[in-house]
């Protein structure tokens, strides 16, 4: 299996691995394929994502998406946030194998549950956010 040298960084060296303990928003969710998990706290001001951090029990690929995404999402708007979707993560990784695919939506399927979780806790309406499964 050929791992790009960005996945293969970002796995060796994650970005934003751990825990937010005063979070504005946390998402958890499974893989169903594989049953692996992942965690994405997120620290929202003023409609801006100041921090975001992950835990995973998934493999190198689910690791090496979610230190991407995290990196992406850091600094945005919580619109700008929806479009780091897994398909842009893979872009800026340079692409995943085909079988690895699925990881990466742990990443982008957290991250939204992590904004749905803030957008309940605080009564707003995120236009085009779909609630977590
Ligand atoms: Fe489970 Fe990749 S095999 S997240
Ligand atoms: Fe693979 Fe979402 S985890 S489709």
């Amino acid at each position: 299996m050929e791992y790009s040298e960005k996945v293969m960084d970002h796995f060796m060296n994650p970005r934003n691995v751990g825990v937010i303990e005063d979070a504005s928003g946390v998402g958890q969710v499974g893989n169903a394929k594989c049953g692996d998990i992942m965690k994405v706290y997120l620290k929202i001001e003023d409609g801006r994502i100041e921090d975001a951090k992950f835990k995973t029990f998934g493999c190198g690929a689910a690791v090496a998406t979610s230190s991407m995404a995290t990196e992406l999402v850091k600094g945005k708007t919580i619109q700008e946030a929806l479009e780091v979707t897994n398909k842009a993560v893979m872009e800026a990784l340079d692409g995943l194998p085909p079988v690895k695919v699925h990881c990466s939506c742990l990443a982008e399927e957290a991250l939204h549950a992590a904004l749905w979780d803030y957008a309940e806790k605080n009564g707003v309406k995120i236009e085009g956010l779909k609630p977590p499964v």
